[in-house]
Order: C-alpha cells, then structure tokens, then sequence
C-alpha cells in the first residue's frame, strides 16, 4: 500500500487529514469483488448499527444500502459514499470534493451530501413555501438539484449512474439482489414472488431502502443542539454568541435560509435547512475532473430533469435550459453534523468548515481571497451573474467594505456549529459503546412506510 492507497480501515478520518496534508488528490483504484477485507469492513459499518429496533423491511433496507455487491464492477455500497460514521457523507474516499464510482477512473461532479434528516423534505416545487421578496422561491426535492422528489425516486438513480454503481439495466441489478445473503429474507417482505418481475422488484428494492431512511438510525435529534432545546444540556459561552450571530440578520444571516427555531423545545423545528435554491456564486473547484473542460459548468436547479417516471437506466444527456433564473441554484441543505461532513458546498470546494464559514463574511469584501484573479463567481458564465444573491445579507456588502463577520464572529459561529453533531453525551450520564456518530435507535421509526404490500404494486408510494 503505498502512501497515497485510499484509506479503507479504521481511523480514517485522520489517515484522511493525513493525506491530504501530503498532497495526495488521487485517489487509488476503486475495490474490486476479491476486495474482501473492504467488503467486510462495510459490513461492520452495518454491524455497528442497532438493528433491534427496525422493522424487517428497514433491515432489508439496511442490508441493501451496505452491500458492495450491487454495483458493477462490485465493490461500492451506497455506504460506500455515505459512510455512517460521517453522517452518512464520504464521497468513497476521494480528497477532491467528488465521489469516485464503481470504476477506477470514473468520477462524478458533486459532492455526496449527508443523507440525514431527509425524511421531512418536501417535494420538489417551483414555487415552493418560501417567500422572499414576494416570490415564491423554489424548494424541495432530493439531490442538489432536487430532481427526486422521493427518497424511493432517488435510491433508484444510484444504481444505473455510470459514474457512481453503473449497472446498464435493472434485471441485471435484480439477479444480484436474487443472489445476495438477504435474498430470502427479501421473499419474507416482498412476497415469494417479489423477484420475478425487475421492474416491481426495484420498486421493492427502493420502497426497503427509504424505510430504512426514514428510521431514527437518519434522525437520532441526539446533538447537544438537541439536548440544549429540550432543556437537558447548556451552551458554552462561545457557542451561545456562536447562535446569536447565526440568528441575527444584520450578522450571519445564517438561519435565513439555515432554519432553526430556538425558542421550540421540539429540535424538529430546527433542521437547519428551509429547502430553498440559491446562487451562492461559489468559486469553480479546479480538483474536479470535468472541471479540467472550461465548457463543463454545473448549472444546478435549470439542468434539473425530474426522475419520475423516467425509464431506467436514465441516459445522461444535457438537457436544454428552459428557465435561465434558475441556473446556478443550488438545495440549500442541513447543516446538522456538519462539523463531520467534509468537504463542503455542492462542488465540495471547502476541506474545512471554517473556510465555508469565512466564504459567508468575505465573499465581497475580499474576492481575490476566493476567486482566481478575483472574478467573482467564476464558476457561472456571465450571463447567469444576475442569478446570485448581492442582496441577502451576509451577501449585501461591496469590495472595500468591512468584512460581514469578523474573525472572532467566525470562530462563534463554528463553535455553535460543531454542537449539531449527533451523540452527544450529555454531562453526568455514561458514554455510550457504540463507535458510530450515529445514535442507535430506541423508539420506533417517527417517519414509517406504508405498510409492507406484496406483490408490490407499482406505485405504492
Ligand atoms: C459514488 C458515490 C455514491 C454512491 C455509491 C451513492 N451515492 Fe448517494 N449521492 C452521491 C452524490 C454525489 C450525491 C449528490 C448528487 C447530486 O446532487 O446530483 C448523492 C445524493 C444522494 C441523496 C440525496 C440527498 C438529498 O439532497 O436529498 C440520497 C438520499 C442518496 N444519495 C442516497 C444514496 C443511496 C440510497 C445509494 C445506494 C443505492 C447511494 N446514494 C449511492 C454519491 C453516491
Ligand atoms: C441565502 C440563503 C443562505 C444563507 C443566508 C446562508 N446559507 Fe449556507 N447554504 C445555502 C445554500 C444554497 C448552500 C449550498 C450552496 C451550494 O453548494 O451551491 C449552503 C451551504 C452551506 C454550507 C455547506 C453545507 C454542505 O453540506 O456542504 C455551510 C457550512 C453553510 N451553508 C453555512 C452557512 C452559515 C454559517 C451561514 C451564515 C453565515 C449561511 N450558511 C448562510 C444557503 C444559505
């Protein structure tokens, strides 16, 4: 294993810091089938899970989402790119802001994001319930474009991406469902008949997997954030200044689109996200691969084209720009576990949460510090500039100006951030065993699927 393999053992978070340091980009082939040390220590990411609470179906849900078998050639699980020990964010190990896919030299263009906290996420709508300016702004929907209106819709799209799992047609992603360990347990949910047809096997394949989205294992509400709300656990001074400034509009500005209601006692009021598309203007991340043809540029919310209905496997082809607003926006999304879920912003431009943070308060002030040769939003043709947010604050400033947030303010904001990582352990009470982040569940699934049908039929959801 030479310097730069990637990292596929424990404590990877620091063999990752490591690496990074040293300059290490590129990552290393991706694991093939014979893998067998990765395949089991994905297993034990599963293991490490309470399942005693999930119902079979999100225990099939369960086994899905960590099987390295699915993809082709094997050796990438969905855990692969959404690691339970970093809030379900990871991009299989890169260190250049993108995922790499089942093959070796197959990146992607955005950044996983976590995968927390989804269960709540309205559908998709141009014109959503967020106002501003007496607009109706659009918001919803999964991905950063939100073309999945579903978490079903969604965890179909994975499998048949060429540059994330690749399988070319479902029967063959079905056989390898039919072979797997589960395969009867599968039968059990589904019906003794659930394999003999792809198409309402996949529905069953993805209706497992959002229930198992949905359970608590996603939504633990177990940060010290939480337990602050509900009255079990204080703020450090720090952290409080950090809140205020998050709160306050002529400051962070932050909870604008960030939502958070700190007088609620209910923590479900606060997932830090109003699901709502914005122009942030990010600077262009020159680590991408694609990003290497000056002509790629990912245009977010107007290259959306909704996954409903499409027949799978989908064809990845550019679709046209029908509304011109709309490019360069991108889902606001939560911000809960952030402080584990490096890199950061839709091109996964930001290794630290500190510079994101730093990007907010001086993106006008001080644009040479962001952009080469400081052009400001370098990352969209110049036609779609009228796109991004100059008006919102933190985003109101002008060159010369003083910066939004001072150093210190900075500093607040990141420590109040770092309480929105899940298992907390509030003082005086014992720490628990689990090595995840991830607080195993107790009660039953908030967030429950419709109840098992089978056959399944083909729009149950
Ligand atoms: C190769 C890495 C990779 C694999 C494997 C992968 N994902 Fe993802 N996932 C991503 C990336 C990148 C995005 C964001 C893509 C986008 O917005 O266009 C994403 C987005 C998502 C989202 C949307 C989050 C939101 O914003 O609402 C969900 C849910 C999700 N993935 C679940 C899964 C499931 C389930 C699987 C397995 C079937 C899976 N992913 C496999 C990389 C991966
Ligand atoms: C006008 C709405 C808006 C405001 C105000 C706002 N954000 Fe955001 N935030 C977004 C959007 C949209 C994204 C995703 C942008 C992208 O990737 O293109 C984002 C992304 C982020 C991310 C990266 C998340 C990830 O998972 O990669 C962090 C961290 C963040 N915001 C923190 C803050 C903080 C701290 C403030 C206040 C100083 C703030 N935001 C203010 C809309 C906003």
């Amino acid at each position: 294993m030479n310097q730069c393999t990637r990292p596929r053992l424990a404590k990877l978070a620091l063999v990752v810091s490591v690496l990074a340091g040293m300059g290490c980009l590129l990552p290393a082939p991706s694991p093939q089938a014979q893998d067998i040390p990765h395949e089991q220590f994905v297993r034990s990411l599963a293991d490490a899970i309470d399942q005693a609470s999930l119902t079979p179906r999100e225990r099939l849900g369960l086994h899905l989402f960590f099987d390295v078998n699915l993809s082709e050639p094997a050796g990438l699980a969905c855990a692969s790119c959404h690691d339970p020990r970093r809030a379900f964010t990871g991009n299989n190990n890169t260190l250049i802001g993108v995922a790499l896919g089942s093959r070796s030299d197959q990146f992607g263009t955005r950044d996983a994001p976590t995968i927390m906290y989804l269960a709540t996420t309205p559908r998709f709508s141009r014109h959503g319930i967020v106002e501003q300016d007496g607009k109706r702004l659009p918001a919803g929907g999964h991905f950063w474009d939100g073309r999945a209106d579903t978490l079903e819709e969604q965890a179909k799209q994975p499998f048949f991406n060429p540059v994330e799992m690749n399988n070319t047609d479902t029967a063959s992603l079905i056989a390898k469902v039919a072979k797997s360990v589960y395969a009867a347990e599968f039968r059990k949910v589904w019906g003794d008949k659930s394999f003999n047809h792809p198409e309402t096997a996949l529905d069953a394949v993805a209706a497992s997997i959002a229930a198992f989205e949905r359970t608590r294992v996603f939504q633990p509400f177990s940060s010290k954030f939480d337990y602050v709300m509900r009255g079990q656990a204080a703020f450090t001074e720090q952290e409080q200044r950090g809140l205020s400034l998050f709160n306050i509009r002529q400051k962070g500005n932050c909870a604008q689109c960030h939502t958070v209601d700190a007088a609620s006692r209910d923590p479900q009021k606060s997932l830090f996200t109003d699901f709502s598309f914005r122009a942030l203007g990010l600077p262009r991340s020159t680590r991408i691969p694609n990003n290497a043809d000056p002509a790629f540029i990912d245009l977010g919310l107007c290259e959306r084209v909704p996954v409903a209905g499409a027949k799978l496997p989908v064809a990845v082809t550019k679709p046209t720009v029908t509304d011109p607003a709309t490019c360069g926006l991108f889902k606001t999304p939560t911000l809960r576990n952030i402080a584990i879920t490096a890199p950061y912003m839709h091109n996964g431009l930001f290794d630290t949460l500190r510079d994101a943070v730093a990007f907010y308060a001086t993106r006008d002030t001080d644009p040479a510090r962001w952009y080469a040769e400081g052009k400001r939003f370098n990352d969209l043709s110049e036609k779609y500039h009228a796109n991004v947010d100059v008006d919102t604050p933190p985003y109101q400033r002008r060159p010369q100006q003083r910066a939004q947030l001072t150093d210190a303010e900075i500093d607040d904001i990141v420590a109040f951030l770092y309480t929105l990582t899940d298992g907390y352990t509030p003082p005086g009470s014992m720490r628990p065993t689990a090595e995840t982040t991830v607080t195993p569940p107790q009660s039953p699934n908030p967030y429950p699927s419709q109840p098992a049908s089978s056959p399944v039929s083909p729009r149950e959801y």
